[in-house]
């Protein structure tokens, strides 16, 4: 796609302040990371970029602009950049909209070229529509204009975090009914699929793992309860929480079953992690359950050997205050060499084609292989010799 465009109509530069001011057209796509300092530290979106951008917008405009928002925000920050922008005494008029990026990781690109839908908010003023159909039009070049939605901008900000609380909310409604299969002789993949049949359900989404993981989930929750509770809905503000805290809990039981299955005590044993990206095809390992697990286990004093094709960089980084038995390496062999446990936390396609005999072979018995991300054949490895766990189904062990 770059090298299509580039030069024609798409150029780079490190010139800001001339980008500023050529522009009839501004997208802020700055980070909105939560706060790690001061008040509501964790909760609250920091939101010292937007700020900046907009004061340096204002500061290098010479007409009228439009000024897109696609950081995802909390409420009424759209607001607070117009305060700014059309606080200005250069008599220059700035129309905020608020179009929020609802692309994933791994897919960014078919995403963008086939989107579901695009929205696209503002004020409900004239020159509000005015500026928003001049958006639509742009998108109206590759999008269908039925997928292209309109509204007012705090409807528009009010769905993004609304849309990622309800994905992760139906991964924890997942993950929570997982535990009660794993009990009740029941296979989570047998209920997922037999629920996502009906069509107002749907099939997406309902894959038990280990947790999920990411950069937008959890902050953008936490976002959510922090808004929740600044309009005084506790409760409202709990009900979103609880989301949260059956992740950790399922990221948490995960590293219980794992002691309790290897006899209540992992001590000094060798465990090799497949996987620490939070998801397959990235190497992007931030809020990724794999980093749980791996602290989870060193405090029990395992001894782990972190392995993943794309991610190690990131690992060495996330772990680097982690005391006590810890190794990286590439090579998912080498990893599970003298190791008593394999326990496979990202899917990546690599791990299913892996020869599982040869891992065997060169593990301690008996062998256990713990499958977070439910991708294995759970029935071979476990004729192979495996002692075998997976996610919302009863083991399958070669002992009481
Ligand atoms: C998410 C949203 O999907 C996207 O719309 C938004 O713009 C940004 O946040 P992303 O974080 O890139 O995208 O990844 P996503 O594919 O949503 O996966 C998030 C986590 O959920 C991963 O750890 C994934 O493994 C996990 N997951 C996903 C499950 O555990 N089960 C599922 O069924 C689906």
């Amino acid at each position: 796609m770059f090298k299509t465009n580039r030069g024609r109509n798409l150029f780079f530069s490190t010139e800001i302040e001339a980008g500023i001011s050529d522009a009839d057209v501004v997208f802020v796509a700055v980070n909105t990371p939560n706060k790690t300092f001061g008040q509501v530290a964790e909760k609250a979106a920091d939101l010292q970029y937007l700020e900046k951008t907009s004061r340096q917008i204002l500061a290098h405009s010479t007409s009228d602009k439009i000024i897109i928002e696609k950081s995802t925000v909390p409420v009424r920050t759209s607001n607070a950049m117009e305060r700014i922008l059309n606080g200005g005494k250069n008599n220059i008029r700035f129309d905020v909209l608020f179009n929020p990026e609802f692309l994933a990781e791994g897919t960014a690109i078919r995403d963008l070229e086939s989107p579901d839908r695009v929205l696209i908010g503002s004020r409900e003023t004239e020159n509000g529509i005015k500026a928003r159909k001049e958006i639509v039009e742009i998108y109206a070049n590759w999008v269908p204009k039925e997928r292209i939605i309109e509204s007012n901008t705090w409807s528009a900000e009010r769905s993004k975090l609304t849309e990622n609380a309800f994905l992760a909310q139906r991964i924890s409604s997942i993950n929570a009914i997982s535990a009660l299969c794993e009990k009740t002789e029941a296979d989570i993949n047998e209920v997922a699929s037999a629920v996502g049949m009906d069509s107002r359900i749907g099939p997406k989404f309902l894959d038990a793992r280990v947790g999920f993981g990411g950069s937008c989930f959890k902050k953008d929750i936490f976002n959510l309860v922090y808004i929740c509770q600044n309009y005084d809905l506790q409760e409202v503000a709990d009900y979103w929480e609880s989301v949260v805290k059956i992740n950790e809990w399922q990221e948490n039981r995960f590293v219980r079953n794992m002691l309790s299955s290897m006899f209540n005590t992992i001590a000094g044993k060798k465990i090799s992690l497949l996987g620490f990206a939070f998801k397959a095809n990235t190497g992007d390992t931030r809020e990724s359950p794999a980093m749980y697990i791996a602290r989870g286990l060193l405090e029990e004093h395992a001894q782990i050997v972190v392995s993943d094709p794309q991610a190690l960089g990131n690992a060495r980084n996330d772990l680097k205050d982690a005391e006590g038995d810890l190794v990286f390496e590439e090579n998912p062999y080498k990893a599970a060499e003298g190791a008593h446990a394999i326990a496979v936390l990202t899917e990546w396609d690599e791990y299913r084609n892996l020869d599982y005999e040869r891992l065997l072979s060169s593990m301690v018995h008996p062998s256990f292989i713990f499958d977070g991300r439910n991708i294995l054949d759970h029935q071979r490895l476990f004729e192979m010799g495996f002692n075998v766990y997976s996610i919302g189904r009863a083991p399958l062990k070669h002992f009481r």
